[in-house]
């Protein structure tokens, strides 16, 4: 036998196909007693709603995409989770793909689910993915984490140079005057907002910005780890690291760790973002924390229930929303006048 139809059921039922169709979608039109047998029947046979039928007259189906760069990074699936928790208050299926940022890859994707009548967007933005923007012209989208050149699109996404700068600010409270930046890739905007926040905050404390101690990785954990041990092998002395984000803040631990320097006697480390495992390292990582999965969940609502974004987040600007970050202290950061040198060999 076949996969059962809504016939059957009004068949079984003895009432018209609408009317299945309306008990189903909890119409109250139709009254509770009749409702409860068309829900029994459709039980019974195991029936199950062909939802692409459904909303193809309407012209799309009941659900959303969301395209992060990489899934392996802990705060896109915080992200994610974000997003699916709107997607299923709202009933929408939702599609999860990853473009390891390449922007052939955004296009196929979004290519791939336009055809299966996807209802909206979440993505999360790049450099200046211009086919991009061209290819989600016409379909309900938000942009998250950064920002997209040139697009009229919404943008969720937190005040990186504000998280920039309170990272600093918290080392130079500290005493530390020679800081290592390991910042992400400069074409993103959230990176270079971070960066610029730190420098905000060594010219506010009159702290020179040292060229030496900038490096760029790739916000994964081994370009933080690579970055470190070249500069230890180049002698230079810092005695305290900000890193773009906490995978390669983690990265920087290890290869502290490994060449024999203590965190935080020796030196501080500060990460950015605030994912789980920041928690869980030893010491404990001090970081910027960002409201990730408010982030996702506010990028989805923009698009399932605008009205209630609005309600939750007066203060946010229309077309640019941006959350506040905070600084969480744990263990990885102290004072340098407890630091036994600094470290320059
Ligand atoms: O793209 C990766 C990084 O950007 C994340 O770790 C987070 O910092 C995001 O803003």
């Amino acid at each position: 036998m076949g996969a059962a139809t809504i016939r059957d059921i009004a068949d079984d039922v003895g009432v018209s196909v609408a009317t299945v169709s309306r008990a189903l979608n909890g119409n109250d039109r139709v009254g509770a007693a009749t409702a409860k047998r068309v829900r029994q029947s459709a039980e019974a046979f195991g029936y199950v709603p062909n939802e692409i039928a459904r909303n193809l007259a309407g012209g799309r189906t009941s659900s959303l995409a969301v395209i992060v760069p990489d899934i392996t990074n802990p705060f896109f699936p915080e992200l994610v989770a974000g997003v699916q928790a709107v997607a299923d208050e709202h009933r929408h299926m939702l599609y999860l793909a990853q473009d390891h940022d390449s922007t052939d890859a955004t296009a196929d994707l979004i290519t791939n689910l336009r055809s299966r009548q996807v209802s909206g967007f979440v993505v999360v933005g790049g450099d200046s993915r211009s086919k991009q923007k061209k290819l989600l012209e016409g379909v309900p989208h938000t942009v998250v984490d950064r920002t997209l050149k040139d697009t009229e699109a919404t943008v969720v996404r937190s005040d990186n140079r504000r998280g920039g700068r309170i990272a600093a600010e918290h080392l130079v409270s500290l005493g530390h005057e020679r800081i290592l930046l390991i910042g992400g890739p400069s074409e993103l905007a959230n990176s270079a907002d971070r960066r610029a926040g730190i420098h905000d905050a060594l010219a506010a404390a009159d702290l020179p910005i040292l060229p030496e101690l900038e490096v760029t990785g790739d916000f994964l954990e081994e370009s933080g780890y690579r970055n470190v041990m070249a500069l230890r092998g180049r002698r230079l002395s810092f005695t305290a690291v900000i890193a773009a984000n906490d995978l390669m803040a983690i990265g920087a631990l290890r290869a502290l760790d490994e060449t024999g320097i203590r965190v935080p006697q020796d030196v501080s480390v500060v990460g950015y973002d605030d994912i789980h495992l920041a928690g869980y390292v030893s010491p404990g990582l001090t970081t910027v924390r960002q409201e990730i999965a408010a982030m996702g969940r506010h990028a989805a609502l923009l698009l399932l229930d605008p009205h209630r974004a609005a309600r939750n987040n007066a203060s946010l600007n229309s077309g640019d929303h941006v959350l506040d970050v905070k600084l969480v202290r744990r263990g990885t950061t102290a004072p340098r006048h407890t630091a036994t040198q600094e470290v320059s060999s």
